[in-house]
């Protein structure tokens, strides 16, 4: 069977699901991930322009991924690399159906260390930290690196122990996990191509339905690293959110080390919405494109059921802390979360006057 993902032809076989992740397997397509495919082909039109050429699906599956980059991104070079030699067979016949010219390379991914490419694109089972060093050490200067990380329970805190072990860091459930997590992931990707000294930063990160996707922007060069790991730190729950530094002092409670700098560019995320065709990637880019670049999000249920009053509308919650002077928006976390830079007392005397 042919289905199609946005200008793209791509042979299906058995089942697929529509939500969560998909169950590993020979030739796997997981349709609930097209939407990050989208939002991945309005990426890469913005890393040619930024001057990228050469790009690795470093772990294809079908190659869908790739292969909407060959046929949907002008001017890039698409080089997909696929371990298994069932779906390797497979990247080429998806590739024949759309006519586009794409290298199929059937390697280990981190036995490619030696190739250089300018954008590298991770989308494994689960977490990426087994794969984050090759993927950095195959990216050229001024060049991305994306990375999904679908093992969202684990940096979100609900296996600690786990997330220790891949991460190095300590998530927090409950209040602000989602972003909690996402940070936590980029903090271990950050620190990962510091080793190499290269600084990484998070240019579009995001969180959605069962995964976190992250692109980072390259630059070589120890001093870079330094300033990018000036952006590790800590962050904890206590009366509204506190944030550390990585060498500051602080009490037992802190999530982290993690990311605590800004998680998006605002104009990569402005490029692609302009760029954008699909409802779905519209929407959330809009969403992204308001949400203040500051951590973290507040959640409204919670506030509520803490003050025992019944909850408002976000948009008035949001109006209120406006009028008092402060920055407030809506956050892409939750439908139910904001962010603001108003601290607790002031949130909580905005819900009580609502
Ligand atoms: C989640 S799937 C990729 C999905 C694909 N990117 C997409 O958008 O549909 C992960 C793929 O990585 C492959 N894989 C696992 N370990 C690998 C390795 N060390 N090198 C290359 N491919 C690998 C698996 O066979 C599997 O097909």
């Amino acid at each position: 069977m042919i289905g199609r993902e946005g200008k793209t032809k791509i042979l299906l076989y058995g089942d697929a699901r529509d939500k969560g992740p998909g169950t590993k397997r020979d030739r796997f397509y997981n349709p609930a991930m097209g939407l990050d495919r989208d939002l991945c082909v309005l990426f890469c039109s913005y890393a040619v322009k930024q001057g990228c050429k050469k790009f690795l699906d470093g772990l294809g599956a079908t190659g869908v991924r790739g292969i909407r980059i060959a046929n949907e991104v002008q001017g890039a070079e698409v080089h997909i690399n696929e371990i298994n030699p069932v779906s390797y067979g497979v990247i080429k016949k998806n590739a024949a159906l759309n006519n586009v010219s794409v290298n199929a390379i059937n390697e280990d991914l981190r036995s490619l260390c030696r190739n250089k490419y300018d954008y590298v694109d991770i989308d494994p089972y689960g977490s990426p930290a087994p794969y984050a060093l090759a993927a950095f050490q195959m990216v050229r200067g001024k060049g991305f690196a994306a990375f999904t990380a679908t093992d969202k329970a684990t940096l979100c805190g609900v296996y600690e122990r786990a997330c220790i072990r891949r991460y190095g860091a300590v998530p927090m459930r409950g209040e602000g996990m989602k972003e909690i997590g996402l940070r936590i992931l980029v903090g271990f990707l950050v620190r990962t191509a510091a080793t190499l000294d290269i600084g990484a930063y998070p240019v579009f990160s995001y969180s959605h339905d069962h995964y976190f996707r992250v692109y980072l922007r390259v630059e070589k060069g120890a001093k870079k690293g330094n300033e990018a790991v000036e952006n590790i730190g800590w962050i904890c729950r206590d009366n509204g959110w506190k944030v550390r530094k990585f060498g500051e002092e602080r009490g037992k409670k802190w999530a982290g080390p993690l990311w605590i700098g800004k998680l998006n560019d605002s104009s990569v995320i402005k490029f692609m919405y302009e760029k954008a065709e699909s409802e779905r990637a519209k929407k959330l880019l809009e969403i992204m494109g308001q949400e203040l670049q500051i951590p973290m999000y507040y959640e409204s249920s919670r506030i509520c059921s803490w003050l025992k009053i019944p909850q408002p509308k976000l948009s008035r919650v949001i109006e209120k802390l406006a009028e008092k002077g402060f920055s407030a928006s809506r956050t892409h976390f939750s439908e139910d979360a904001f962010k603001t830079d108003a601290d607790m007392k002031e949130i909580e005397r905005a819900f009580e006057r609502l």
